[in-house]
């Protein structure tokens, strides 16, 4: 019996199979029902008595090296079959290729970094709306042609709700339940009917900035600006702010950086001019503030909207407006080392 069972310790180790089917072939001849070892612990039972413990534990030896034999051979035949699939199982997931982040959040993020410092919190608001708090609200009486600046998108059978044409719907948000002060940015997303091109599109990006508090005057709103404006295009940038009209703003301005190209001398970026259009700006008009629950005897505030898209542009040139919302991949690609 001893005998036997050291020659088969020796057979086992030279065992090999080709492929996973051989080894279970193997394991069948071996360990199946009636198989070498069955036979073997069968004979176990005519051992005389005093020598039943040493060849037990010599058989208990051999039916383990079978099974580790055999299941090495399995996995062997196994990896060896993956290798010529198109699957290798044994390949590391690593290098996982990372994204990038897509250039309108590089901008975006840079902007609320910068007025976060200082003290601007961030706050949000629907993208689909109602009329008073996009227009009516701001400001925008019923027939005000200001309305028509900005081309609305209606939602069918309720005319009352529309897609935001502008991220000031965050502002009288905000006011309707904010303890004051208040010191917001909001970006977001914004919508108007315009066909698309190039230099237009139906739906973009926006960021609104409002500080209410009192004695809040458009001296401070101007010193603001020209720190953003030089955080975002460097330290020699200065700023110009030309007289507009926006309905929620009184008095309201434009504001222009010197050229991020020609720093001013003039070139095609800027159309000879020496300076570009950045942002929208103002004094809260006081009848905003009364509409919004906030006594404008004592409160005053500034408040300014630039479009993402725009500072975008002027950062990284991109010509065409449309890329930014194509996705493609080579495009995306460019902004690897951005940030
Ligand atoms: N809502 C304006 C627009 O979409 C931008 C703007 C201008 C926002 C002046 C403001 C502001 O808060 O004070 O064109």
């Amino acid at each position: 019996m001893t005998e036997k069972i050291e020659k088969l310790m020796s057979e086992v180790a030279t065992l090999a199979a080709k492929s996973a089917d051989e080894a279970e072939a193997l394991r069948i001849k071996y360990l199946g029902r009636k198989g070498v070892l069955t036979v073997l612990m069968n004979d176990f039972r005519n051992v005389p008595a005093e020598q039943k413990r040493e060849i037990g534990q010599k058989l208990n030896i051999l039916k383990t090296a079978i099974q580790d034999k055999i299941n090495e051979l399995k996995e062997a035949a196994e990896v060896q079959q993956n290798a010529g699939s198109s699957i290798d199982l044994t390949r590391t997931p690593y290098p996982i290729s990372l994204g990038t982040r897509h250039p309108l959040t590089i901008v975006k993020n840079e902007i609320v970094d910068i007025f976060s410092r200082l003290g601007f919190t961030l706050a949000e608001g629907p993208e689909v709306e109602d009329d008073w708090h996009v227009y009516s609200s701001l400001n925008f009486a019923d027939d005000h042609p200001a309305r028509d600046m900005q081309d609305t998108f209606f939602v069918e059978s309720h005319p009352d709700i529309i897609l935001r044409s502008h991220t000031s719907n965050v502002q009288s948000r905000v006011m309707e339940k904010t303890q004051l002060p208040i010191r917001i940015l909001c970006p977001g997303r914004v919508y108007r009917n315009e066909a698309v091109s190039a230099r237009a599109h139906c739906f973009f990006h926006q960021i609104e900035g409002l500080y209410i508090d009192k004695n809040v005057s458009f001296t401070d709103l101007k010193q603001v600006l020209l720190l953003f404006a030089q955080e975002l295009f460097g330290p020699d940038t200065k700023i110009r702010l030309r007289p507009s009209y926006f309905p929620f703003t009184e008095p309201s301005a434009e504001m222009d950086v010197s050229c991020t190209i020609c720093g001013g001398k003039g070139c095609s970026m800027c159309k000879g001019s020496g300076w570009l259009e950045i942002l929208g700006c103002g004094m809260v008009d006081p009848a905003v503030l009364e509409a919004n629950g906030i006594d404008s005897s004592v409160y005053t505030g500034y408040a300014f909207g630039m479009g993402i898209e725009r500072i975008a542009n002027l950062k990284y040139q991109v010509k065409d407006l449309r890329m930014f919302s194509e996705n493609d991949i080579r495009f995306l690609d460019e902004f690897t080392s951005a940030n």
